[in-house]
């Protein structure tokens, strides 16, 4: 079989990133230039920041991504780009740069959705085994999708309010962390207990959509009394208690889709993905109570925004010969089906 090389661009968020992935499983190379440290004195990503990075970053990390991956444009097959959801500004800029390298080397463009990308990353550890679930956890989603075959998504549950990631970035701003604070909650949790209790929203409920605006109150209040009382709380055990409560929402309703949707894989994909208390608590419960189900995780450097990830899913767009003109837009609020 010929080399399939597709070289893949992701400017959503606050990352820029370009890679060459080879029959859309082969990562030869995947250049990420972060634009955290940018944006942590704002407590948060700033679209007009972002899209300057993006800017000088683009070029560069191309470069690097054929240099390391020892290819030029000859020896591609097709340029894919994330057209949505994300920030339009920082997508525009991936999304130019993939069109003008496209037009220029007579290219096929192909789009590609970002939280695709987020499942797909999955595809770079071990083959996808249909029908599948998807938790998809970063920080602007929180949703759980059903896929029967490659390229079909279903979104079956989703937050209703706040994504997990953004509850985790609210409180450790309380908590006087830096963002984005996912981490390093994650951290201290590892160092405390569930002594506060809080609530476990919509785990009874018959459905598979979550809510975290409430934890994330709670969570606020108890901070606010106990200054306003002079008390001291144990930032340890208020991350632990934080996330107990996320894990145990998010890995009670997936086990309960899986189920009643009889899938032969899990997939936990997205920022959040990088969580340790999730992966374990996962692992724990599928070894003990769904033996059967094969559950796949990307390493850490494939959970958060990067473009392998979008040249995997790209690779099924493009058996699919489903390809984009060159007046391709980018889409920022674009979505799966809703079931
Ligand atoms: O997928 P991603 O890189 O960007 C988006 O598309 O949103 O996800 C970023 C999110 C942030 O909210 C960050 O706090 C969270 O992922 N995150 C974590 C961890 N690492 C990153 N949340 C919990 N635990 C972690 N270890
Ligand atoms: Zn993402």
């Amino acid at each position: 079989m010929d080399r399939e090389l597709i070289l893949a661009i992701e400017s959503s968020c606050d990352e820029t990133s370009v890679a060459v992935i080879e029959n859309g499983n082969q990562i030869l190379s995947n250049i990420v230039a972060s634009q955290i440290n940018s944006h942590k004195r704002f407590g948060g990503v700033v679209p007009e920041v972002a899209s300057r990075h993006h800017v000088e970053q683009i070029t560069l990390c191309l470069e690097d991504a054929l240099t390391e991956a020892k290819v030029t444009a000859k020896d591609l097959s097709a340029v894919a780009v994330t057209y949505g959801p994300g920030l339009v500004g920082a997508l525009l800029i991936g999304l130019s740069a993939a069109k003008a390298f496209a037009w220029a080397n007579n290219l096929p463009l192909i789009p590609v959705n970002h939280m695709a990308g987020h499942i797909y990353a999955a595809k770079l550890v071990k083959p996808l085994n249909f029908p599948l679930m998807a938790l998809l956890v970063s920080g602007g989603h929180t949703e759980l999708v059903y896929m029967a075959k490659d390229g079909s998504y279903e979104i079956i549950g989703e937050t209703r309010d706040d994504a997990a990631g953004e509850a985790y970035d609210k409180v450790g701003r309380v908590l006087g962390l830096s963002y984005p604070s996912g981490r390093e909650i994650d951290q201290l949790a590892h160092l405390g207990k569930d002594t506060y209790h809080f609530p476990r929203a919509m785990l009874k409920e018959d459905n598979y959509d979550f809510s975290f605006s409430g934890l994330k109150s709670a969570f606020i209040n108890l901070v606010h009394n106990a200054e306003q009382r002079n008390e001291i709380l144990i930032k340890e055990d208020l991350a632990a208690s934080f996330q107990a409560s996320v894990i145990e929402t998010l890995v009670t309703k997936t086990l309960r889709a899986c189920t009643e949707y009889d899938v032969n894989q899990l997939v936990l994909a997205g920022g959040v993905a990088a969580n340790q208390g999730l992966r374990e608590k996962f692992s724990q419960e599928i070894a003990e109570y769904f033996p059967e189900l094969d559950f796949v995780v990307p390493p850490l450097r494939l959970c958060g925004d990067n473009a392998a990830m979008i040249g995997a899913a790209a690779e099924i767009e493009m058996q699919q010969q489903q390809f984009a003109a060159m007046d391709l837009n980018a889409d920022p609020s674009l979505a799966f089906e809703h079931i």
